[in-house]
C-alpha cells in the first residue's frame, strides 16, 4: 500500500476545505487508454490531426470516426473505486471541489455532482454554425460526421489544442484551487496549461499539494507529498471509503 503521511490524514480528518483535479490517470484502471503513456491515444500525429480545429477543418470524417470508436469504447468502462471513493468524499463534505480534464463521464457515472468539466464533454454535440450543444450518448452514431437540424456540421463538445476553455469552467476551477487547504493532483501528467497551473496556484495560496501518480510528473518537484500508486487503491485509503 503506498504511503500517505501522518499530517495528510490529520489535514484530511480536521475537514480542511478539499479540492481535487484529476487526469486520464484515474480512469486508467477503468479500461480507458491515457494519452502520452505508451499504447496512450496522442503522438504527434494523431494529436495535430485529432484534436485541433485544423484537423477538423481539414477532415471531419476522420475527426468523427475517432471520437465515435472512443465514444463507444469509454461506454463500455465503468467507474473504479478511485471515482468512488471521490463521489463518496464529495457527499460527506460540501465544500469539495471536483475538477477535471476528463471527458468521459466516469465521475458523473460514478456519482460525483457538480465536477469542473475543463476539456467538455464526450457525449456532447455542438453546432459548428449556432455553437449550441447538446447530449448525444448514442454509439454508434448513425451518421459520421454528424450534422446538426440546421444542415451544419456538428462537432465533439471538447476542447481542442489551441482552444479555450469552457466559459466559466476555468473561472470555478480558479476559485476552487485559490480556496482550498488540501489540492490533490490526481493522475495527470501535469503538461496541459491552464490546466496544469491549478495545483501550482493553490500551492501559491497556502494549500498543501499532494499528488498522485504512478510515477513522477514535472508536479512532482512542487508538491509537498507524493503518493505514487494507482489511483483506484490509494483514493479509497486517503479518502476513508
Ligand atoms: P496524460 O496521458 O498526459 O497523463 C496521464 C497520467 O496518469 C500520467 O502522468 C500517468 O503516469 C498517470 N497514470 C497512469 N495510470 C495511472 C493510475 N492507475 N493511477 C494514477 N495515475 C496514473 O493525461 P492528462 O494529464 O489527463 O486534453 O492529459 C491532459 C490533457 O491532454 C487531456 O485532458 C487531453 C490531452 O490532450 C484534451 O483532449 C483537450
Amino acid at each position: 500500500m503506498a504511503a500517505i503521511s501522518a499530517r495528510l490524514r490529520d489535514l484530511l480528518g480536521r475537514g480542511r476545505r478539499v479540492a481535487a483535479l484529476t487526469g486520464a490517470g484515474i480512469s486508467a484502471e477503468s479500461g480507458v487508454p491515457t494519452f502520452r503513456s505508451p499504447g496512450g491515444f496522442w503522438d504527434n500525429e494523431s494529436l495535430l490531426d485529432l484534436a485541433t480545429p485544423q484537423g477538423f477543418a481539414r477532415d471531419p470524417r476522420r475527426v468523427w470516426a475517432w471520437y465515435d470508436a472512443r465514444r463507444r469504447q469509454v461506454s463500455g468502462c465503468a467507474p473504479n473505486a478511485g471515482h468512488l471513493a471521490l463521489a463518496s468524499f464529495g457527499r460527506n463534505h460540501p465544500d469539495f471541489r471536483l475538477i477535471t480534464q476528463n471527458v468521459d463521464g466516469l465521475h458523473a457515472a460514478a456519482g460525483s455532482a457538480g465536477v469542473i468539466l475543463l476539456h467538455g464533454d464526450l457525449f456532447r454535440v455542438r453546432c459548428t454554425e449556432e455553437g449550441t450543444s447538446r447530449e448525444d450518448r448514442r454509439v454508434p452514431l448513425p451518421e459520421i460526421p454528424p450534422r446538426c437540424a440546421c444542415g451544419a456540421l456538428l462537432r465533439p463538445d471538447v476542447v481542442w489544442f489551441g482552444e479555450v476553455l469552457p466559459e466559466g469552467a476555468m473561472q470555478e476551477a480558479t476559485g476552487a484551487a485559490r480556496r482550498s487547504k488540501v489540492f490533490l493532483s490526481i493522475g495527470t501528467s501535469a503538461l496541459v496549461y491552464p490546466a496544469a497551473a491549478l495545483p501550482e496556484l493553490a500551492k501559491r495560496h497556502g494549500a498543501y499539494l499532494v499528488e498522485i501518480n504512478v510515477e513522477e510528473t514535472p508536479l512532482s518537484p512542487l508538491a509537498d507529498e507524493l503518493i505514487l500508486g494507482p489511483a483506484a487503491g490509494v483514493l479509497p485509503d486517503l479518502l476513508g471509503t
